[in-house]
């Protein structure tokens, strides 16, 4: 086994695969967090998320002893060379990242830890949150430590794989000391060549943001244009293949679409914006992203509205997909949030069906729509279908099936996933985003 004791702090999408993952490149690892009913999941050998592949990292270093769980952070942090804080970092009300979880660990740091550590923030955090963490756990600490801030890049539904196969790690830090145990930590990721950046901890800090905010950008740009498509009649999804196939630009996060959700995009455009403020400095791009954004959760609803008329009372409407993108069961700022409600405040009976995030769903949208256990299921009866996330069982329906369990003729392609002249073919009026 690998020399380090690894403690990661907060169990969620990141930290539960970070602590799985170090755990199979050889290090000890203690996974720590202050929910009791996830971590006696754990414990049971249970995944509290959907993430593909995440299961079986888990069964084999928790069989293998290298990994385990624990309320106890106190004990773990006694016993730990390195510290990943990876607590969640929400947006408040007023925009900025709420770091109270990240305080709150970092005191529980300095008052426990018994040896020298290397504390490493995992958690996105905004620019000079290093220092702060730096600050609080001096106050009680007696012994040396280090303090990193290694953004994390991974994408909930592929999180393994980008997490053992990053295009790049951002360390941001000061000493030698924690250049070394991180370059350590890491050796096992970066053989294929792909780098580690090592950079101070503000500019690590910021870019996570700026990151998150360019692929952002390049979603609320295509969007935007989307709706020039509609007006000019152009096809959104030629120009995308047109402009993707420039090597300065390339072909990813250009879809136009229902608007971008999950944890991470609008609560980080979001707290970018409001770092930017802090420092008296505008970012007009960000603002307008974040606009577009929130606007473009509303149009498939919109379309339905449009077709249907104003009044959707004694109609139904079904929602394919529910979760923010697929292969994750994970609902936050999930842009079927809005359509659900949008359409339920129009007096539709909404009907939603997601492969995975049906238990997340009823805790989001409780029962302002109903639920349906398979995408069949869920069309029965319907006036329309508003594809909202593109889980592969939905990308080949059987159309003539549709139209015999559906009661109106609406496909409302909210992704873009379906040929148009094939679905009207098929006899259904096809509606997508900025598809003329
Ligand atoms: N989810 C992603 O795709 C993703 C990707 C990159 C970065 N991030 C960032 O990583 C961080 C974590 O995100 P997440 O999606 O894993 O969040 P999450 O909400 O899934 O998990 C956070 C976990 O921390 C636990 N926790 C909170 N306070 C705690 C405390 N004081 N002590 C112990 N445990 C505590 C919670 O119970 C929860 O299990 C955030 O800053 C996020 O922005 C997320």
């Amino acid at each position: 086994m690998n020399g380090l004791n690894i403690v990661v702090i907060g169990t969620g999408y990141v930290g539960l695969v970070v602590g799985a993952c170090m755990a199979d490149l050889g290090f000890r690892v203690t996974c720590v967090d202050n929910d009791p009913a996830k971590i006696a999941l754990l414990r049971d050998g249970g995944v509290p998320i959907y993430e593909p592949g995440l299961d079986v990292i888990l069964q084999r270093n928790t069989r293998e002893g290298r990994l385990d769980f624990t309320t106890d952070g106190d004990a773990a942090i006694a016993g730990a060379d390195v510290i990943y804080i990876a607590v969640g970092t929400p947006g408040r009300p007023d925009g900025h990242a709420d770091l109270s979880a990240v305080h709150a660990v970092a005191e529980s740091i300095g008052r426990n830890m018994r040896r020298p550590a290397v504390v490493v923030i995992k958690s996105t955090v905004p620019v000079g949150t290093a220092d702060e963490v730096r600050e609080i756990v001096a106050r009680h600490a007696r012994h040396e430590f280090d303090v990193v801030s290694n953004p994390e890049f991974l994408k909930e539904g592929a999180a393994i794989e980008d997490f053992t196969h990053p295009d790049r790690i951002v360390v941001g830090c000061r000493t030698e000391r924690a250049r070394e145990v991180m370059g350590r930590l890491y050796a096992g990721l970066v053989r294929s060549g792909r780098p580690i950046l090592f950079m101070d901890n503000r500019s690590a800090e910021l870019t996570k943001y700026a990151s998150n905010a360019m692929l952002a950008t390049k979603i609320s740009f295509m969007n935007e244009l989307a709706r020039l498509c509609e007006a000019a009649g152009a096809d959104i999804e030629m120009v995308r293949r047109g402009v993707g196939a420039d090597t300065r630009i390339g072909p990813r996060f250009l879809f136009a679409g229902a608007g971008y959700g999950g944890s991470c995009f609008p609560k980080d455009v979001r707290a970018l914006i409001r770092t930017a403020e802090k420092h008296g400095v505008e970012l007009r791009i960000a603002d307008a992203v974040e606009a577009v954004n929130e606007a473009q959760k509303h149009l498939p609803a919109a379309k339905v509205i449009e077709r249907l008329g104003p009044d959707l009372h004694g109609r139904r409407v079904a929602l394919w997909g529910l979760a923010f993108k697929p292969e994750t069961d994970d609902m936050r700022e999930a842009p079927s949030i809005v359509i659900a409600r949008d359409l339920a405040a129009a007096g539709a009976d909404v009907v939603g069906y997601d492969p995975e995030a049906l238990g997340t769903a009823r805790v989001e949208l409780g029962d302002a729509i109903r639920y349906a256990a398979s995408a069949l299921d869920a069309v029965e009866g319907a006036d329309a279908l508003v594809l909202v996330t593109e889980w592969s069982e939905f990308r080949n329906p059987d159309w003539a099936q549709l139209a015999d369990r559906m009661r109106g003729r609406l496909i409302v392609d909210g992704r873009n996933i379906y040929d148009p002249a094939a679905v009207r073919e098929a006899g259904f009026d096809y509606a997508g985003i900025g598809r003329a």
